[in-house]
């Protein structure tokens, strides 16, 4: 059985454990203000928000339900549009009707969630994070200015906000029913309830993948949900290592502050991962295990020389098998991977960046939010002064698998930064891809977008020394 709280009732659900949140609301709860659109986490028309008990706080992220496993959301609260309800319209409501950013309606409920999760969040709003928020939100006839407008509005009115007791604040002001105020005590009454994993069984991780690639069958499938598996979670920093658990998502990594100070332009690159929702959801260990040549995590931690931990089944008595292995050695073809089904992807290290690191990546992709890659790359340099002492470099959509540049990244070190020593490794790079043309382009073109890539990198280590017409010439 799955114990969590909808709105305001707690809900014991004996539904099978890998059926989607939105089945649950909409057929079994019988709550329709949760759309269906696409159900494969592209257009928000089904958006809810997810709270949980963290310590004393119960934190809540926007999250799509189509994607979402039943068994992901024990001990959790659910919060659906009818759960935002009040006796008048609330003020993120009243916002898109001051705006007009709805026509049709079928995706306000999706907007309307997404926005109401800054009222929730220990964030001082501003216009660009109400629209950020957002960003997982698809609308077909309002128009997005109008929808940006109410985002706006609803930013100013959080301007005064407790960022410390946002819950108790905005419950006192009238943004959230009075419920909310009592969920924490009540989340805690549910805790622990997670039944012994039944092997085999499916790694459920966020189930953004999983959902997508494999809809009808995951519904009865036997699953094993990493979400709740805290020994999969958090950030640490040891000896000149960071260390990340397998089950951070991207918005764990995009909400570390000490992540982000070592990659300071770490941010702007999870910015083009996907949408908040997807981000709150996808986790790491997901985007190298489903093994897609695009994978932009994948891409990243690679050319930061990363190393995984994967863990064996617990055998009664004996400790866990623990292996190590670069990641980029996980791939060795096609989604295949140097790995056992039952292995689980425990954690990731790398080797913190120091003053003489210079990390990039980048991504071309048909729209820049909400898209998967044509072609992307990271690239990770160490420098002893004006020559290139170490590099790692990535690429994806270019080959069968996420490609670690080795021949590039070889050829790269003991050379000077400089436009020649560029051209020279994107000659060494042609000869080490063979992408293929797809419905992202044909092979010549994703050649081209890899060299232009390239380019971009070395502008964006080298902001001092290149310019983009010396650098091209
Ligand atoms: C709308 C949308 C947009 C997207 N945009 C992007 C994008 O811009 N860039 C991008 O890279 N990806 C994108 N994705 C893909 C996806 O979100 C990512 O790949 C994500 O990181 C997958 O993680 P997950 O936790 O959801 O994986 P899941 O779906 O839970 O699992 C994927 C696979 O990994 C296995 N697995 C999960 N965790 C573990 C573990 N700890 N150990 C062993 N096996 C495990 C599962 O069994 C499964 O086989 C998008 C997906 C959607 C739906
Ligand atoms: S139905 Fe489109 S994101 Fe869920
Ligand atoms: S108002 Fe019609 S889809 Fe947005």
């Amino acid at each position: 059985m799955t114990r969590f709280i909808l709105n305001d009732t707690l809900v014991e659900s004996t539904a099978s454990p890998g059926t989607v949140v939105l089945d649950i609301v909409r057929y079994h709860q019988q709550l329709k203000g949760t759309k269906i659109g696409c159900r494969e986490g592209d257009c928000g028309a089904c958006t809810v928000l997810v709270g949980e008990l963290n310590q004393e706080r119960v934190e809540y992220k926007s999250m799509t339900s189509c994607l979402l496993a039943l068994a992901n959301v024990e001990g959790k609260h659910v919060v659906t549009v009818e759960g935002l309800n009040m006796e008048g319209l609330s003020p993120v409501q009243q916002a898109m009707v001051h705006a007009s950013g709805t026509q049709c309606g079928f995706c306000t409920p999706g907007f309307v969630v997404s926005l109401s999760g800054c009222c929730l969040s220990r964030e001082k709003i501003t216009e660009e994070l109400a629209v950020r928020a957002i960003d997982g939100n698809i609308c077909r006839c309002t128009g997005y200015k109008s929808i940006e407008r109410a985002a706006a509005s609803v930013a100013q009115q959080l301007a005064q906000k407790n960022t410390e007791e946002p819950i108790t604040w905005s419950v006192e002001k009238g943004f959230l029913p009075a419920y909310f105020a009592g969920i924490k005590e009540r989340l805690k009454t549910i805790q622990g309830g997670t039944e012994a994993t039944i092997d085999p069984a499916i790694l459920v991780a966020g189930g953004t993948d999983l959902y997508v690639q494999k809809h009808d069958s995951m519904h009865h499938a036997v699953v094993r949900p990493l979400a709740n598996d805290a020994s999969l979670k958090g950030i640490r920093f040891e000896h000149g290592e960071c260390i990340i658990g397998g089950a951070c998502t991207a918005a764990d990594l995009l909400n570390s502050v000490e992540l982000n100070d070592h990659l300071p332009k770490l941010e702007q690159h999870l910015l083009l991962v996907s949408s908040t929702p997807i981000r709150n959801m996808g986790t790491l260990a997901g985007n190298f295990v489903n093994a897609s040549p695009i994978g932009d995590l994948t891409a990243m931690f690679i050319a930061l020389d990363s190393t995984i931990t994967l863990s064996g089944p617990a055998i009664p008595g004996q400790a866990r098998n623990d292996r190590s292995i670069k990641l980029r050695d996980l791939f060795k073809g096609y989604k295949q991977l140097d790995k056992s089904p039952d292995e689980l992807v425990t954690s990731l290290r790398f080797t913190l960046p120091g003053k003489n690191t210079r990390f990039n990546f980048e991504k071309v992709s048909k729209r820049t939010h909400l898209d998967i890659a044509s072609v992307n790359t990271a690239i990770r340099l160490e420098l002893d002064g004006d020559t290139i002492r170490e590099a790692h470099v990535s690429a994806g959509g270019v080959a069968p698998i996420p490609k670690y540049l080795a021949h590039t990244s070889v050829f790269l070190a003991g050379k000077p930064a400089s436009p020649e020593t560029v051209h020279a490794a994107i000659k060494v790079m042609n000869d080490e891809i063979a992408p293929i043309s797809d419905a992202r382009g044909t092979a010549d073109y994703k050649r081209l977008l890899l060299r232009q890539l390239f380019f971009a990198h070395f502008l964006a280590l080298f902001p001092e020394r290149f310019t983009l017409k010396e650098l091209v010439a």
